[in-house]
């Protein structure tokens, strides 16, 4: 007869693809998607143990497209806003990460650094997670989605700088740049997981906005995001506090800290424009990943083309 043990082998489902990554080590395949696995684990919690406010932001964004920009635009149209009271703490004082806490590791890691119960209303969440792995509740609970994302370029360009700076590492563009096309990166595939913020647009309180938009026309998209956020607010006030200067001036000023990741909070400033990588991909790179991205988003009305929009240096 078999042992309990046994027997649980037969029935488990085979253990998930696991592949190392570039640089800081292993990486799970969950539901097609590479993260560490301690996120795995965060993306259960959440999922049963989150219960979306109607008042709720969601900030979410594959890594490197912009996620400290929109924390701090979103803190200061909040702060500046007329019509919705919060007392929050704001970037006198803090770095936006300090501001808006991410929901999978500092509240729903295995040891939280943050309570959520804690946070005062409207309550400003931060996520790397694709939509399909947070609540199904979100939908019908009323509460809001801002995705930030940015041309796959230069998210490539910025994500390899700052795994260089941040660990040392010597790899080369190219290796990092395979993976990347891959989908072995945090939060990978990058594809995958614009489609399904993109899919989402417009319905169930998902606003999708890009950093090159953000660059172009600033004002125009602040005020759009405070729309959506049903707020008004000092269109030109939110911009200049949170411009590429101010923040990355700030952080320095306050020589600060550490974010939960490891990143030293600095190292979220690098030089915040738009078409870096025509210093460091060639015109094949790109080709290839004009190539997955016909591929991926055939047929869904997303393209490149989102990203030329306006975009100045
Ligand atoms: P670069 O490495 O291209 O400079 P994330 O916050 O998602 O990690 O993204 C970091 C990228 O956003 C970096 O891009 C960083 O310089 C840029 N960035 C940070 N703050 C910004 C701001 N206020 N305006 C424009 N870009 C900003």
């Amino acid at each position: 007869m078999d042992t309990p043990q046994q027997h649980e082998d037969v029935i488990s489902p085979p253990p998930p693809p696991q592949a190392k990554w570039w640089v800081d080590g292993q990486r799970i395949r969950h539901k097609g998607f590479w993260f560490k696995p301690e996120f795995i684990t965060a993306t259960e919690a959440i999922r049963a143990h989150y219960t979306p406010l109607p008042s709720d932001i969601i900030l979410a964004s594959f890594p490197k497209t912009g996620t400290t920009w929109l924390k701090a635009l979103t803190s200061s149209i909040l702060r500046h806003s007329s019509t919705i009271h919060n007392n929050h703490d704001h970037m006198d004082n803090l770095n936006p990460h300090e501001l808006v806490p991410f929901l999978e590791i500092e509240l729903f890691g295995e040891t939280p650094s943050k309570d959520i119960t804690k946070i005062t209303s409207p309550r400003v969440f931060n996520t790397h997670l694709p939509l399909s792995f947070l609540p199904d509740t979100l939908k019908t609970s009323g509460s809001k989605v801002i995705y930030i994302t940015r041309h796959p370029a230069d998210t490539f360009v910025s994500l390899w700088h700052l795994y260089n700076n941040k660990f040392g590492t010597e790899i080369s563009i190219q290796e990092a740049f395979d993976d990347f096309c891959k989908g072995l990166v945090p939060a990978g595939p990058y594809f995958d997981h614009v489609l399904e913020f993109w899919e989402a647009r417009d319905q169930d309180r998902v606003l999708f906005v890009t950093y090159e938009d953000l660059k172009g026309k600033p004002e125009e998209n602040v005020k759009r995001i405070a729309d959506f956020l049903g707020c008004e607010t000092m269109v030109e006030k939110v911009v200049e506090e949170c411009s590429f200067e101010n923040l990355r001036n700030a952080s320095k000023e306050r020589g600060e800290g550490v974010h939960w990741s490891g990143t030293k909070y600095d190292m979220f400033f690098r030089k915040g424009v738009v078409g870096d990588w025509k210093n460091h991909l060639t015109q094949e790179m790109m080709k290839e990943l004009e190539d997955i991205a016909d591929m991926k988003w055939s047929g869904s009305g997303l393209d490149l083309n989102i990203f030329n929009n306006s975009a100045s240096q």
